[in-house]
């Protein structure tokens, strides 16, 4: 035992002496001193020669001895990571490690695109709650309590209030425009919506819209035709072309639903357009006279049109994203393909 002792005491004065120049001095160390056929384990080998009385300071000390040698180990190879200190020369003209300064995602991409387009027509950006109240979300909207027209978007409810919901459009922030601001109006919402829906590639719980507002004297549905018109030429080219189909929302009269030419085969028939040649893209309407009353507009000399659109679609159309769950899933090997966009 004794001898043992002075055996070990001579080994840590061994090791923290050690030096070398070598670019792998670390790895010769831990080789030496470390490794499974390594003086600490040959050591460790006595414990079994050792009397019983005495085994708890044999493992003490070498307990002791193998975080001196641990800590060694790690110095040395922080100094190898340096180079210089390890003796090695370094080569300052090395390139550096590339940093990845990230890119915006797709969804922010295609909203800063639409903003800019509508800013150049004149409208604002107008932002509203995404808690909001029964009140924005629907009854203003003139979809009372039991409207069937509820049923078109399936909501959440915040469990510790039944008056508050999870905006299930950005339409709630015409209802609180109005209600501040008189005419005339012109104005873009883009902002998160939800429903409760099952998430597939189709559909999400959680998506992007913008909304659009414009109320003055004398506007009409050829008025909206043009906006509208107008958008898609910036955001598509100036091949695409548009349609309007009927349809019904209960805020705005008439209503109708806008299709494109399909951006990915150019109107010939795909999977993505289900061989139609056409794309919906946004719902919009003449905003209903009651909307007007209800926020004291005068419906008489007043009139305005309305349209909401999906992001991710125009995403979709832009992008030729197929799977509504990229968007969200943060996966850098998506995200990276859209760095240097703006
Ligand atoms: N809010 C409607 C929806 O989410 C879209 C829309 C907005 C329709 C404005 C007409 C006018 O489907």
């Amino acid at each position: 035992m004794e001898q043992l002792l002075q055996q070990i005491e001579e080994l840590k004065q061994e090791i923290g002496a050690f030096a070398g120049t070598e670019a792998d001095v670390a790895e010769q160390f831990r080789i030496k001193y470390l490794g499974t056929k390594g003086v600490i384990k040959g050591l460790m080998g006595e414990m079994k020669n050792i009397p019983n009385d005495q085994k708890k300071q044999f493992g003490q000390v070498m307990n002791d001895l193998k975080q001196l040698a641990e800590e060694k180990w790690e110095s040395l190879k922080q100094a190898g990571g340096s180079g210089e200190q390890a003796g090695v020369d370094f080569d300052w003209t090395l390139p550096g490690t590339p940093v990845n300064a990230g890119g915006r995602h797709p969804i922010s991409i295609v909203r800063n695109q639409i903003v800019s387009i509508f800013k150049r027509l004149g409208f604002a950006v107008a932002e509203g709650p995404e808690i909001e109240d029964d009140w924005h979300n629907f009854t203003a909207l003139n979809m009372p309590e039991n409207h069937t027209a509820r049923d078109m978007q399936d909501t959440f409810y915040i469990l510790q209030n039944p008056d508050w919901v999870l905006r299930t459009h950005t339409s709630s922030v015409q209802a609180r425009v109005m209600e501040k601001q008189k005419p005339p109006i012109r104005i873009i919402c883009p902002g998160r919506v939800y429903r409760n829906e099952t998430i597939s590639a189709r559909a999400h719980c959680f998506f992007h819209q913008v909304e659009g507002l414009y109320i003055d004297e004398h506007v009409s549905f050829a008025d909206l035709k043009q906006t509208l018109y107008f958008f898609v030429q910036e955001m598509f080219g100036k091949d695409v072309k548009i349609r309007f189909r009927p349809s019904y929302f209960p805020f705005t009269e008439p209503s109708a639903e806008m299709d494109i030419s399909c951006t990915v085969c150019g109107g010939k028939g795909c999977s993505l357009c289900k061989h139609t040649g056409w794309v919906e893209i946004l719902g919009c309407g003449m905003v209903h006279p009651k909307m007007l009353d209800n926020f004291g507009i005068d419906s008489n000399k007043y009139t305005g049109f309305a349209f909401g659109m999906g992001m991710e679609r125009i995403c979709q159309l832009k992008y030729r994203v197929n799977d509504l769950r990229l968007y969200s899933q943060n996966d850098v090997r998506f995200l990276d393909q859209f760095t240097g966009s703006v």
